[in-house]
């Protein structure tokens, strides 16, 4: 039985997140908020997603006129189906409780970038600032690795980065089988819903979690491989580049044969 305060302090957690992501909108079925509020929302307060056909409906009644005192309602975006599928994922991973990394983290990392990506990068774990901010590669494997998506003409809005785990080991410690075997079905699930047309795996973690293959990333980095029909590259993790700067021509080479399945040519690199 999961307890009630900590589902409510997950969604709080969620939504502030979004808000700090600049979200000003968030998809809630019209059956979980009458649920929420135990009673009909009042037509104000929802706006029907122009995305998904809504359930057609008696003809609204007019809406009761905002009172003085009434703050400002918030536009709550309703569909017939509910939340979109990437806001339902992220909603599930915030209040996932299935291993004990549930009661080390602060935050869930459940990954970010575009809905619709042509790559999506994954990672290792959350370190410590990731936890602490509740988003990938923020610390300085993440400076490189926007280093890595800018070379290519990317950008951190343009492509979708995730970890293998979402919540963070605590003092970075490796992922454990077991942890990846519980978290992996949240992978897999964005992937489905994203379908990028290339996975690049940052790292040995992310190979075995994805490929469940444990050679040495140094034997199988450049050589594709596939990931549920989706064409995968594996490469180095931008933290061992960090520490092994001769292996960044090996890196750039990965990613060029990305750019190139995807028929694209990196941008010139600009003088500092
Ligand atoms: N930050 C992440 O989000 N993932 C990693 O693998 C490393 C740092």
């Amino acid at each position: 039985m999961t307890n009630l305060n900590n589902i409510v302090n997950d969604i709080e957690q969620y939504l502030k997140h979004q808000i700090e992501e600049g979200e000003t909108n968030t998809e809630i079925s019209q059956d979980i908020m009458e649920k929420l509020s135990n009673k009909t929302i009042p037509k104000t307060t929802t706006t029907v997603s122009d995305s998904t056909p809504a359930t057609p409906t008696a003809p609204a009644k007019p809406a009761p006129t905002p009172t003085k005192t009434a703050k400002p309602a918030t536009a709550v975006k309703v569909n017939a189906t509910g939340c979109a599928d990437m806001d339902a994922i992220t909603l599930k991973i915030s209040s996932c409780t299935q291993c004990s990394l549930a009661k080390t983290r602060t935050n869930t990392v459940p990954g970010q970038g575009s809905n619709s990506p042509e790559i999506m990068f994954i990672g290792e774990a959350p370190g410590a600032k990731e936890d602490e901010q509740g988003r990938p590669f923020v610390g300085r494997s993440g400076n490189f690795l926007e280093k890595m998506i800018v070379a290519m003409g990317y950008s951190r809005e343009t492509v979708f980065i995730g970890n293998i785990l979402k919540c963070r080991p605590p003092d970075n410690r490796k992922p454990t089988q077991e942890e990846i075997d519980i978290c992996i079905p949240y992978l897999k699930q964005q992937i489905a819903v994203l379908k990028p047309k290339v996975i690049i795996a940052l790292g040995a973690t992310s190979v075995k979690g994805l490929l469940g293959k444990t050679p040495a990333i140094s034997k199988l980095r450049g050589e594709w491989q596939k990931f549920e029909g989706i064409p995968l590259m594996p490469t180095f993790h931008p933290a061992y580049i960090l520490r092994n700067q001769s292996k960044k021509g090996e890196l750039w080479a990965d990613l060029k044969k990305v750019l190139t399945f995807l028929g694209k040519t990196p941008p010139p690199i600009k003088k500092q």
